[in-house]
């Protein structure tokens, strides 16, 4: 979507986590030097991608969006640039989570991983659940214009508000049985995705990556399952975003 050639996988794999991993701070402390380099090196591509489709467009989403900048001065250059490195970042490093996660979920709780196996009809809600239990996004951040009521608490205006979603997504007086893992969920209305005018516009495109990945998944692998159930896996640095170093699977 991004019109950047596969050879360059690796290299944005790269930029990417390098990013994410600067996440890993307190929020407000300076970023480290690497990820500030991957930030600048990953700019100075989509600086001259952008120039390039300026004059030579493509079928791809950034040069839709260089075009609707130019006609409507609807973005600046400053704001397309961000954007496109918000769309890298968001549309790979939260789906791969998703994934991982999800996985995991499944491969703890073996009575729903069969129940879904005999019944793959339940895939859409199990994904929803996936998205719930162990959401890739944790929170969101607002600044707040005017004072803000929540809770019983006061937010004064001005203020920097991280909105824990995963906490949003465990509470009891909205789910029944918050910590249990149950795909047959239903409702389920979680806010992994947000909330609001900011609501995730990845969110079509992310369930159906997770469905077309389980779904190649559990049919390739009828005896997929993982291969420590005791495994206390290890995460990726960032605060904010909730993904697996790795996952050991077995098949046979
Ligand atoms: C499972 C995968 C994903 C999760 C859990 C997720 C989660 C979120 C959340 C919680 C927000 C709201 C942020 C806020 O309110 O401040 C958001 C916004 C956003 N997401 Fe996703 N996302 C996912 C996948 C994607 C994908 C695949 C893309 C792009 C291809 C994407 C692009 C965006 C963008 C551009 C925004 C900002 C929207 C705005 O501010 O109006 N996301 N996402």
């Amino acid at each position: 979507m991004l019109g950047v050639p596969p050879e360059l996988n690796a290299k944005f794999k790269h930029w990417s986590d390098t990013i994410i991993g600067g996440d890993n701070n307190v929020p407000g402390a300076p970023q480290p030097p690497e990820s500030i380099r991957a930030i600048d090196e990953l700019g100075d591509y989509f600086t001259a991608e952008i120039e390039k489709r300026r004059s030579n467009p493509g079928p791809d989403l950034v040069s839709a969006l260089v075009a609707a900048h130019d006609e409507g001065e609807v973005m600046s250059a400053a704001d397309l640039l961000s954007f496109v490195t918000l769309l890298l970042v968001a549309g790979n490093e939260t789906t791969t989570n998703l994934i991982g996660n999800g996985m995991l979920a499944l491969g703890r709780h073996p009575d729903q991983l069969d129940a879904l196996k005999r019944d793959p009809s339940m895939l859409p809600r199990a994904i929803e659940e996936m998205l719930r239990y162990d959401g890739p996004v944790q929170s969101t951040v607002r600044f707040t214009k005017e004072p803000v009521q929540l809770g019983g608490t006061e937010i004064p205006a001005g203020a920097f508000a991280m909105m824990i979603v995963a906490a949003a997504d465990r509470d009891p007086a909205q789910f029944k049985n918050p910590e249990k893992f149950d795909i047959t969920r239903d409702p389920n209305e979680h806010v992994a995705f947000g909330e609001g005018i900011h609501f995730c516009i990845g969110a079509p495109l992310a369930r159906m990556e997770a469905r077309i990945a389980f779904e190649a998944m559990l049919e390739r692998f009828p005896q997929l399952r993982l291969k420590d159930p005791a495994i206390k896996p290890t995460y990726k640095g960032s605060y904010f975003l909730r993904g697996l170093e790795s996952l050991p699977l077995a098949i046979d």
